[in-house]
């Protein structure tokens, strides 16, 4: 059942530090620094090359945070969106790792693009939610998210537990393709195992709903973010559009001015995501949006008083390391969402027109 919520989506939401604890459970120990990822020992990806992500939607947003994990980290890495993956025709070879990320592991378009990769000699991974699904079963690996199962439409606590799985899973590629950790692996892996208690405190002190209320009447919605952050600004503006039905669009911040600011007016907020990292350049861009009257809501942590300065609202998030506060800034966004959708009395568990489990091309 529904545990005393009136959506599946919510109670997922809430979930999040338990489906957190069970995804890190016994991986990462941030005192030493070590990774334990049951099936891939030190060693495992000494040969892999390259590596590409395919995934759709919400799961491609994790691929995009993926491999920027990777590249920062040394190893050369592309996420592709699967239902392009056969058209885009990148390289393929045996020093080519090619990574599923998909919650059911059913998805068609993924499934057809691991199985291209695998026709082309890739060696081929899953990340998934579902022991058995195709995806784990026709890939050579599998490395599980242990998030617990998912009932609403909207992905939601797959999506933290994807992003934390890909964090770890690049730090033992980083490690066993470089030879080396990466440069602040403690202070990252310590931010992931704070990841369940600064999830509960946003749960706990969420003002979303306000933020939600306060801008209900609005012609559309965007999110911008850099870095990191993009693609959690594309997946806040997913989920928005896809259970409150109204227009969202996320954009990378500094390609606001290559045209998307002709759409901003004072009736079209923007939410901009800060790490930490790179603020002064994405807060450049948020004034310019500001100056053409729209109302600017910002996700950031308490300290960036320069942010706050600014912004008309803030949803903050716990201080923590740049890399992890974008899991940090989304679930702000979820609940953005599924009050912006519980307000118009939408279905949010079922949006109109879509599945939980894709499985046409
Ligand atoms: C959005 C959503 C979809 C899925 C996509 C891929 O909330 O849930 O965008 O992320 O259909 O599904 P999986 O991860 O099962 O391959």
């Amino acid at each position: 059942g529904k545990g005393g919520y009136d959506h599946y989506m919510l109670k997922e939401i809430h979930e999040q530090p338990a489906a957190l604890r069970q995804t890190l459970r016994g991986r990462a120990d941030p005192t030493t620094g070590d990774i334990d990822l049951e099936d891939f020992p030190a060693g495992t990806f000494e040969d892999v090359e390259r590596v590409q992500f395919v995934a759709c939607g919400t799961s491609y947003h994790a691929g995009l945070v993926g491999a920027q994990f990777l590249s920062s980290g040394g190893v050369p890495a592309q996420a592709f969106l699967a239902s392009e993956y056969a058209t885009s025709q990148p390289p393929v070879d045996e020093g080519t790792l090619v990574v599923g990320v998909t919650q059911s592991g059913e998805t068609a378009d993924t499934l057809s693009a691991l199985r291209r990769a695998n026709a082309s000699g890739a060696r081929t991974l899953a990340v998934t939610n579902v022991v058995g699904s195709t995806a784990a079963r026709e890939c050579d690996d599998a490395l599980f998210i242990r998030a617990g199962p998912e009932i609403g439409v909207a992905a939601t606590k797959t999506f933290s537990s994807q992003v934390v799985s890909l964090g770890l899973l690049a730090e033992r590629m980083v490690r066993d393709v470089t030879g080396s950790r990466t440069d602040d692996a403690r202070a990252r892996l310590e931010a992931l195992s704070d990841l369940p208690g600064h999830v509960q405190q946003i749960l706990d002190y969420t003002s979303a709903r306000r933020v939600a209320e306060n801008y209900r009447d609005s012609e559309a919605y965007f999110f911008i973010g850099r870095g990191t952050v993009r693609p959690v600004a594309l997946e806040g503006a997913l989920k928005f559009k896809e259970i409150s039905y109204e227009h969202a669009e996320g954009f990378a911040a500094g390609e606001l001015k290559h045209g998307p600011l002709a759409l901003v007016t004072p009736e079209t907020p923007i939410f901009a995501v800060f790490t930490g990292r790179n603020d002064e350049k994405t807060l450049g861009n948020v004034k310019e949006a500001e100056a053409r009257g729209a109302p600017v809501v910002a996700v950031a942590s308490d300290g960036q008083e320069s942010v706050h300065q600014y912004a008309d609202e803030v949803l903050t998030i716990p201080d923590t390391h740049p890399d992890v506060a974008g899991v940090l800034a989304n679930v702000q966004l979820q609940l953005l969402s599924y009050h912006a959708a519980d307000l118009l009395d939408r279905s949010i568990d079922k949006p109109r027109n879509l599945a939980k489990s894709v499985t046409v091309e």
